[in-house]
Formats: C-alpha cells, structure tokens, sequence
C-alpha cells in the first residue's frame, strides 16, 4: 500500500529459492530496503505519505501486537523505546480518530489523509517493522507419532472427503510457530474481521517452509502431483463473522489451528457457536469460474446450492488441530465468540495444493 523500504530478509530469497517456494518470486519493494527497520520521524510526514483506508479491527491489533512486543521485550533497546514512545500513542490516536469518524455510521472503515500529528503511523502503516527470525527446527514440526498411513486411508475410503488430526505439531514446534506469528508484524491484509499474512509479506519462513516440506513428506500419497498453490496465515478478530461459504482453487487443503483451545468460548460454554470450520457435501456447478464460487458475500447464488447440500459437518476450533479436506467443497468459518487479547486471537495456517480441475469431490475409495 504504502510504497517504502523496509527491512531486508536474507532469508526470503532462501526460501523463495527452495523447490517448494520457487514460485513466489514477487513481493513487494518494502521487503528490500536497507537491513534495519525504516522508523518514520515524529512530526514529519514521509514525502509518499497519502490517504489510506483505516479499518479499526486492524488498528486495534497492530496496537495489541505493538504493547505484546514491548512487554515480551523482543524488540532491541533502541526499537523498544521508538515504539513505545511513539508508535503507541500515535495507533492510539489513529484508533481514537477512525472510531469517531466512524460513529453512527455503517461503514466499517473510513479514509484518512496524513496528518503530521500521526506521522508515524502513517510511515508504519501497512508496512514491517518485526520479523521473528522464523527458523526451521532441529527436530520435525509435526507430531513423528501420527500415522499418516492410517489418517491417508481412513481419507480415501470417506464419503465425506475430510479428515481431523489432533496434536498435528509437536509442542516445542507449535510453540515456535506462535512466537513466529505472533511477534512478526507481517499481517498487511485486512479483511471483514479478520487479517492475512501472506508469503511476500514475511509468512514465507524457513520455519513455515519446512512445515510444508514436512507435510508433503507425511501426505506424500495424497499430494502427488498436487502443486503447493498457496499457503497463509489469518487472524480473527474473535468476535466478527469469519469467512462465508465459499470454495477455494485447489483440489487438497489443510487447515490447522494455533491458538490455545482456552481462548475458544466454546471450550466452557457449549451452547456457543463452535468457532471452527463448516464443510458442505456439495461443490460449485463445473462451469462456474473463481470470482462466482470464492465468495458468497458476491454470489447469493451459493446460498441456494448449500441449501441442497445432503450433508454438512462442523468441527470445532481446538488448538493443534488439523483439517485436511477436499476444497471441492463449499466451506465456511463457523460463528466464532473467543476471548480478549492478543494471544487469544483466533490463528489459523492454510496450505493449498492442486488446481481446482476436477469440480465434483473424488469419490471414496471402497
Ligand atoms: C446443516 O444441515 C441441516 C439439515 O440437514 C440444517 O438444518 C443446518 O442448518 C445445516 N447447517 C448449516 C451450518 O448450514
Ligand atoms: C481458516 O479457517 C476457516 C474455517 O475455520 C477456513 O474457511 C479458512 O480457509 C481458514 N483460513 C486460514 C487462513 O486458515
């Protein structure tokens, strides 16, 4: 959004370059900048400074995420100071003043020009400033005890093309994987409730890279000849609707859970929506193209096929938990109601392998 340097990740083009990753090539010019983070002047507007979009959900959490950075102490001295003297109070500010422009409205953002005042949230805007190092670990990330022979077969013969894995990460692993997604201010992409980090955003650590390489290796019958089209991060903001029904271009995909099952409401109050995953038993008509099956918000069409689905599942949130299903399927975020904080934002991974050639779910193998 905001054209900028950024700080330098030597270790992108590593991963950019490893087999899997090849592909994501492009990102954007604040990734190659100088090596150390660009920290906008107080009071003086950067010279590109220009009108942006400011969605509260998202300012509230970078704010949450900034005062997380700070009180982890992982930020160096100089960094920590600069942050808490002035970004803090100017996210504070910015939220104060989107929130007012916003009240009694209907909007759900409202533009902002640059103002001296806020100087440096608007140099910091949509931009990195922390990136965990994101190392790949010494041992494997997914679980070593889960027989993925067993978990590939009980897929096949299913009619219902999906399957749930609990403990998928090893403890030491998924603890990495939070610290990495937690303190990387990597999440540029904001959406109704819920912002993404992406691969050319900072998702695409050796880290993330080896969760992949691993679950190639675990699915390696599953997966073949299915391509990696794309893999993210997103984080909800607990209490705003996630995603609509909709379907995803790829054949395979696997969602995992990393936020403790604890922030989950549902995990105390069961007569609260489940806050995980909704799976319909049918797809998009075969000539419907991406933009009429990737969101039901543009296509009320998707409302009426669901409506003849013959079945539907709901598998609850629980953390460390996998879902692998065929993306053939119309699918949706459940209502979600997780707790306050930070650390209690809803995360989930998602890697998608295979192109969309096949629009009916493959049957189940006897
Ligand atoms: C799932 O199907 C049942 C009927 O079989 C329906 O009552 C229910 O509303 C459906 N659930 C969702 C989330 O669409
Ligand atoms: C997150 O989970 C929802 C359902 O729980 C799913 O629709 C979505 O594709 C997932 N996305 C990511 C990034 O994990």
């Amino acid at each position: 959004m905001l054209p900028a340097p950024g700080i330098a990740c030597s270790w992108l083009w590593l991963v950019l370059f490893s087999p899997e990753f090849t592909k994501f090539t492009s990102w954007e010019t604040r990734w190659t900048g100088g090596g150390v983070p660009y920290l906008p002047e107080p009071g003086t507007l950067p010279s590109w400074a220009s009108p942006v979009i400011v969605v509260p959900h998202q300012v509230q959490r970078d704010l949450e995420q900034l005062e997380y950075l700070v009180a982890r102490g992982v930020l160096n001295s100089e960094l920590e100071n600069y942050v808490a003297e002035f970004a803090l109070p100017e996210f504070q500010l910015a939220l104060k003043v989107v929130n007012q422009a916003l009240e009694g409205t209907s909007d759900d953002s409202a533009v902002m020009e640059p103002n001296e005042h806020l100087a440096v949230f608007f140099g910091l805007y949509g931009r990195l400033l922390h990136l965990h190092p994101g190392k790949a670990m010494k041992t494997d990330i997914i679980n070593p005890q889960i027989n993925f022979e067993a978990v590939q077969t009980e897929f096949r013969k299913k009619r219902h093309r999906v399957v749930v894995i609990d403990d998928f990460f090893s403890e030491e692993g998924l603890q990495e994987l939070r610290n990495f997604l937690l303190e990387s201010t990597m999440w540029m992409d904001v959406k109704r409730g819920y912002v993404g980090a992406y691969l050319h955003t900072g998702f695409a650590s050796p880290l993330v890279a080896q969760v992949e390489q691993e679950i190639r290796r675990n699915f390696a019958d599953l997966l073949e000849g299915l391509v990696l089209q794309n893999a993210w991060a997103y984080m909800y903001d607990g209490n705003l609707p996630g995603i609509g029904a909709h379907a995803d271009d790829s054949q395979l995909q696997i969602n995992i859970y990393v936020t403790p099952s604890e922030a989950n409401l549902w995990t105390s109050d069961a007569t609260l929506p489940s806050g995980g995953l909704v799976l319909y038993g049918v797809g998009p008509p075969k000539e419907w193209g991406f933009e009429k099956y990737n969101s039901e918000s543009k296509n009320s069409q998707i409302q009426e096929i669901l409506q003849k689905s013959d079945w539907n599942l709901t598998i609850p949130y629980l953390q460390n938990r996998a879902i692998l299903f065929d993306s053939t399927y119309f699918h949706k975020t459940d209502e979600m109601r997780f707790r306050e904080g930070y650390t209690n934002r809803r995360i989930n991974l998602t890697f998608l392998y295979g192109r969309r050639e096949r629009l009916v779910p493959a049957p189940a193998v006897a």
